[in-house]
């Protein structure tokens, strides 16, 4: 009798083991579906744009990224656009190193040391324009369009993507020109076409899966810089803005919904 007893509190703690692990399995899925590793950059960006630093130890609370100082709802989905103050048209990233410089005075050497992170230790950039790109969510991708110098940026983008360069004569063009183009498995969406722009645009910066990192769109013009075979381009530079405003002009109408995930 106690041996059978025994036997039913086993069968019971099994099924309740099963039940439990069965509960956290959903857990999981759940915790999966509602967050994205990319929070986890948003909340030491957070900390990072409210923390003093520089020579004027300051925070970066009162950058102005468009909407005015510290305004950061829907400021990233407004972007690049121009900015008065410095005669130019930024991106997140460009406007951010600005701000570094004018109101935390740094140098831009020191402030642009290390602009691509890595998987354990990301950039300043990096968990900043998640943080900020995050407050864009639900806020349709309007980037500037008026201004002459908005238009010379978007133009100057559009001749960038289909200008061939480098020991290979590469353009984006090549890679990202034609449906139905592969690298690797990886699909190459025909980025000068807005449906294709739109899903990407609406998404970047993001978690990139197969390197644990948080990259963002002057990392990803690196990066295929890089596949071009070219001199890697200078950050925040005007190329990089004008093929971000091109592309982002592009994906323009599609609402954010960002930071996202890559392989
Ligand atoms: C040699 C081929 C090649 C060229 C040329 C190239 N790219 Fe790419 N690009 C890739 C590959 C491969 C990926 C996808 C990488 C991945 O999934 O990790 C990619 C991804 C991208 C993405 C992200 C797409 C997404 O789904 O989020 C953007 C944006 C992009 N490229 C823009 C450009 C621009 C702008 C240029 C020109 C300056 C360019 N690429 C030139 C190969 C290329």
């Amino acid at each position: 009798m106690r041996l059978a007893a025994f036997a039913a509190l086993a069968a019971c703690a099994a099924l309740a083991q099963a039940q439990d692990s069965a509960r956290e399995i959903q857990r999981y899925r759940q915790m999966i579906a509602e967050g994205s590793p990319a929070e986890l950059f948003e909340v030491e960006g957070e900390a990072l744009w409210k923390k003093p630093e520089g020579p004027k130890k300051v925070s970066l609370e009162r950058c102005d990224l468009g909407e005015g100082p510290g305004v950061l709802k829907g400021a990233y989905a407004h972007l690049p656009r121009y900015f008065k103050d410095a005669d130019s048209v930024m991106d997140l990233e460009t406007r951010l190193l600005h701000c570094m410089t004018t109101l935390q005075g740094r140098s831009r050497e020191e402030a642009t040391r290390r602009v691509f992170g890595s998987a354990d230790r990301p950039s300043e950039f990096e968990s900043l324009s998640a943080y900020i790109a995050a407050q864009s969510r639900g806020v349709r991708i309007a980037p500037g369009m008026s201004h002459p110098k908005e238009k010379a940026s978007y133009e100057l983008g559009r001749a960038l993507y289909f200008h061939r360069v480098g020991a290979w004569d590469f353009s984006c063009a090549s890679c990202h020109g034609d449906e139905g183009k592969r690298i690797r498995m990886q699909e190459l969406p025909v980025l000068y076409k807005p449906e294709a722009a739109r899903p990407v645009i609406a998404t970047w910066p993001a978690y990139r899966v197969s390197t644990s990192q948080l990259v963002t769109l002057q990392w990803r013009m690196n990066d295929c810089y890089r596949q071009m075979r070219t001199p890697e381009p200078t950050f925040a530079s005007e190329t990089t803005v004008a093929l971000i405003h091109f592309l982002t002009a592009t994906a323009r109408g599609e609402t954010y919904h960002g930071p996202g995930n890559k392989r």
